[in-house]
């Protein structure tokens, strides 16, 4: 093993990243002393940016007391007064959650549940569920299969259910016609939906899953007015459910508690994670209408499903902590108020540079995607990885932002998200915007030369 070898299987096995030895408010410090100011929360996960004092002694204290007890046996004050805060007042008429560690665990669960749902009912015909191209709902087996990215799947095919099916993201500036409006756009993909229920047979048709805003793959696509009420119908219109992933979108990211809030509809389950416990601890959820959790209890009486670290007590206290701290705080304003900032910053640096051909997202949750010529959309060679070069500049230059590439297809296109702590200052988001600007730069020089 050479000296700067590692045990672990880091995400690039070529090279071992720099260790992170402290965090103080947005900003993240590493073993050298570099500060970075971390704009994209890790990936879209930090949204109280790190050491928050309330937190870390929410946690402190709950360790004295009891930090694990597991969930065949016993309940714990910190989940059932997470449950409380989260679906007490039944948010959208979601009234019950259920605890797992993260954002895959929690699309698992809604998987799961929605088939135990109508397998309960009597319809063990509903086995079939349509998902979109270009969304990601996390890496294990099922909600890879969710998933319609097509290079994360590509290796895994063999092993991804057939039950998964996908049609056309509502992502605007790769898939409207130049000649259609945003309402003649969501009508032909609510069409599509129709279509895609007819070719599998409607009532084998468990559920459609969505992102209301498309995070890691397409950077921070929202969808047109109206398209949520028109999936929403259809699913109806069928006796299916509708699953939102809100794994990367909620908890306030985009101005509201919950993404669906700002598209006048709400899920039967939602999936969250990321901004549920900021980071503090692992933890994910699904939040479940009541109808669902009361057709299993008065049927086999429980939800066949279950992980060893279910409702953990100092995951629950430490998302607990960062809830109230997001009420406390009045943090939903600020999201709204530095996310209008935010695009403004981006609009002046980016909305005439010849590389940067949209400016999408919403509240604190905004990207950047970047094409050889604005005019085609025409995205860069995937040779150049793009992306990966302004992660690295950015990175060099004291900024950790959310690039990716796969933007157009799964395989060509690069964007750059950002997603800063809720508690990001006005001087904070000029300063992420304009190290942005020397990266994105920095990078395309390298690949123009
Ligand atoms: C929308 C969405 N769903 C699911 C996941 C998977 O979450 P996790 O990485 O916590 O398993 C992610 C992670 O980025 C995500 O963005």
């Amino acid at each position: 093993m050479s000296a700067h070898a590692s045990r672990i299987l880091h995400r690039s096995l070529r090279e071992t990243p720099p260790k992170a030895v402290a965090g103080e408010g947005v900003w993240l410090i590493s073993e050298d002393g570099h500060k970075v100011i971390d704009a994209s929360g890790g990936a879209a996960v930090s949204c109280l940016g790190h050491q928050h004092p309330r937190v870390l002694d929410a946690i402190a204290k709950q360790a004295s007391k009891l930090a694990f007890a597991h969930t065949a046996f016993f309940s714990s004050e910190p989940a059932e007064a997470l449950a409380d805060q989260l679906v007490g007042h039944e948010p959208g008429g979601l009234a019950y959650v259920y605890f797992v560690s993260g954002g895959s665990e929690a699309v698992e669960a809604s998987i799961k549940l929605a088939r135990q749902y109508f397998v309960e009912r009597g319809e063990r015909q509903r086995r079939h569920f349509i998902a979109r191209r270009q969304s990601y709902h996390g890496n294990t087996l099922g909600a890879l299969a969710a998933g319609g990215n097509a290079w994360r799947r590509e290796p895994y095919a063999p092993l991804l259910s057939s039950s998964f099916n996908h049609v056309t993201p509502a992502f605007a500036y790769r898939e409207k016609r130049e000649d259609e409006t945003d309402a003649a756009f969501v009508a032909r993909l609510a069409g599509e939906l129709e279509a895609e229920f007819q070719r599998l047979g409607p009532d084998t048709v468990a559920a459609f899953i969505a992102e209301p805003v498309v995070g890691a793959t397409a950077g921070c696509v929202p969808a047109p007015e109206g398209y949520f009420r028109a999936v929403r119908d259809v699913c109806d219109r069928h006796g299916a459910l509708l699953i939102l992933d809100e794994v990367m979108c909620g908890m306030g990211r985009t101005g509201t508690l919950h993404a669906w809030e700002q598209e006048g509809i709400s899920p039967d389950i939602q999936s969250i994670a990321k901004g549920l416990g900021g980071g503090y601890q692992p933890i994910g959820a699904a939040l479940v209408q009541g109808k669902i959790v009361d057709t299993i209890r008065d049927g086999s009486g429980a939800f066949l499903h279950g992980h060893t670290y279910l409702g953990h007590p100092l995951a629950c206290a430490a998302a607990l902590e960062v809830q109230h701290i997001i009420r406390d705080e009045n943090l939903l304003d600020k999201v709204k108020e530095r996310g209008k900032q935010l695009e403004q910053r981006l609009t002046e640096r980016f909305g005439n540079h010849r590389h940067v051909g949209n400016i999408r997202g919403r509240g604190l949750f905004q990207a950047i995607e970047l094409v050889e010529d604005r005019t085609t959309r025409k995205p860069f060679d995937r040779v150049h990885k793009l992306h990966q070069k302004i992660k690295a500049a950015a990175f060099k230059g004291g900024l950790a932002c959310y690039p990716a590439g796969g933007t157009m297809d799964g395989q060509s296109g690069d964007h750059v998200m950002l997603a800063p702590p809720y508690i990001s200052t006005p001087d904070d988001i000029d300063m992420i915007v304009e190290r942005l600007g020397t990266a994105v730069d920095s990078a395309l020089r390298s690949i123009n030369q």
